[in-house]
């Protein structure tokens, strides 16, 4: 199938963003050309997400909506990728019609085949999981983006289990990237004029390409380019090497930010989940963490009403919360997915309301932690990469501070890519306000003094 015009619509993480610039990439060097609205499209193309129920309920309807322009245009094709498309498989084809075809996250490759197939007049399906594929020779095709920032997928997969979560089952087992293919892709990026990449894997800290561990490929992503910033998701509390904490702190161009999720506070809870760690130890790492990289910023992810929850069990998060004061957090009600541990085992047996209000308890503590943190930076000058004009006004600019905290300043004559000094004068639990100073760089930029 060539000369088509696709669209595609991207769901869920970031890794989902990443694979649809690789499905950019194949469909492009089959001929086809991207469109920006659906409405202009002969190929429609939906990469889902499942993590939760409401993230499901999001696709459908988005597809009752690609049906109503399906209605104008008979030739239109509309097809599922991703988590939902391996979860639900065959029966998109069945229900209402909404769909001719659906691919795994693993199966990218076929879409030209099994477009043919659709034109041909076959419903085509291939949800097959891999050990083995990791588009590793697949260079993305970056569309839509800011050209200062990108993502760079490092693993598929995920072998952890936790009992609460889908995405073993959706993107199946874990695989790590080869290390110069990754390397290669830095370069290329820095070549072309970005900024920062942020490298992508379910659990990054268990990256295993042939002995190359993840600290070692941070080093050799390092010294790629001094003047590019590296940023990484998601790490998981059970293996985070003090090696890559030291590394952290003394590579200038590797962010002083890291991603930690929890999930509960609760020693209990965190068995059920199948989280191989302690808030005890969880709590150890945390101050490990801010002891060798002075200024550190952490955010985390919670699941509030997990199976079984009791209320004391949701007062340890709220404690656990409250203790660290993180500086972003990501908090949400457990869905149960089906396949899961949990869904087999135990019983989501916390109801809504009660699920809804802890939820609430937990986003005021984290709202009050992430305020005090964040009132603390006025005053301080941080080395900011302005990313994009911001939403609000067009005389504006948003960046992120090398710890990762959005920055919104007067543009003056600055520009979406450079790196600037700026000055902290107002903030909320979410943003920074503040006023750009002057250009600078990684290498030239002095930080404050930070004592723990
Ligand atoms: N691999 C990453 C996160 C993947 S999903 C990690 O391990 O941290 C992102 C977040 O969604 C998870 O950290 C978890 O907090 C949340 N999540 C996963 N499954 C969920 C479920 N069934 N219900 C509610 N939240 C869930
Ligand atoms: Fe899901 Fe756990 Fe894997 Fe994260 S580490 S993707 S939460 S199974
Ligand atoms: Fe969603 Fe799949 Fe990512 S379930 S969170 S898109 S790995």
């Amino acid at each position: 199938m060539t000369n088509k015009k696709f669209y595609i619509e991207s769901y869920g993480c970031a890794m989902n963003f990443a694979d649809s610039e690789i499905v950019n990439s194949i469909l492009m060097e089959n001929g086809n050309d991207p469109v920006e609205q659906p409405e202009l499209a002969d190929i429609i193309l939906i990469n889902t997400c499942s993590i939760r129920d409401n993230a499901e309920t999001k696709i459908w309807n988005r597809l009752k909506f690609f049906r109503s322009i399906k209605r104008q245009n008979k030739n239109l094709t509309v097809g599922v990728l991703g988590c939902m498309a391996e979860r639900v498989r065959e029966r998109f084809l069945e229900r209402e019609k909404l769909v001719d075809l659906v691919v795994g996250p693993d199966a990218y490759r076929q879409i030209p085949q099994l477009l043919e197939e659709v034109e041909s007049g076959q419903k085509a399906v291939n949800v097959i999981l891999s050990l083995e594929v990791t588009y590793a020779d697949i260079t993305p095709v970056r569309l839509g983006g800011n050209g200062v920032s990108a993502f760079v997928s490092i693993m598929r997969g995920c072998d952890n289990m936790c009992s609460f979560c889908v995405v073993p089952f959706t993107r199946g087992r874990e695989r790590s990237r080869a290390t110069d293919s990754i390397l290669d892709e830095i370069k290329q990026l820095s070549d072309q004029g970005y900024k920062e990449v942020t490298v992508l894997g379910q659990n990054v800290n268990s990256f295993n390409d042939n002995g190359t561990r993840f600290a070692d490929l941070m080093y050799k992503a390092s010294l790629v380019d001094p003047e590019m910033r590296l940023r990484f998701s998601t790490s998981h509390p059970k293996d985070f090497p003090d090696e890559l904490l030291h590394l952290i702190n003394e590579q200038k161009n590797i962010c002083n930010y890291i991603h930690i999720p929890a999930q509960s506070g609760n020693n209990e809870v965190l068995r059920r989940m199948r989280r191989p760690y302690t808030r005890e130890q969880y709590l150890a790492l945390l101050d490990n963490m801010r002891n060798i990289i002075p200024g550190v910023t952490l955010s985390t992810d919670i699941i509030t009403g997990f199976c079984g929850e009791t209320e004391e069990e949701h007062q340890d998060t709220l404690s656990l919360m409250d203790t660290v004061k993180f500086d972003m957090a990501y908090l949400f009600s457990y869905s149960e997915r089906e396949r899961t541990l949990a869904h087999r085992k135990f019983e989501d047996d916390v109801p809504a309301d009660v699920k809804q209000r802890r939820l609430q308890e937990i986003i005021d503590v984290h709202r009050a932690g992430a305020n005090e943190r964040n009132q603390a930076e006025i005053g301080k000058r941080h080395l900011v990469l302005a990313e994009n004009f911001s939403k609000r006004s067009e005389n504006q600019l948003s960046g992120r501070t090398d710890s990762g905290k959005v920055v919104i300043f007067d543009k003056k004559s600055f520009k979406p890519g450079d790196y600037l000094e700026v000055v902290i004068n107002e903030a909320n639990s979410a943003t920074l306000f503040g006023e750009a100073l002057k250009l600078t760089s990684i290498r030239e930029f002095e930080p404050e003094l930070v004592t723990a």
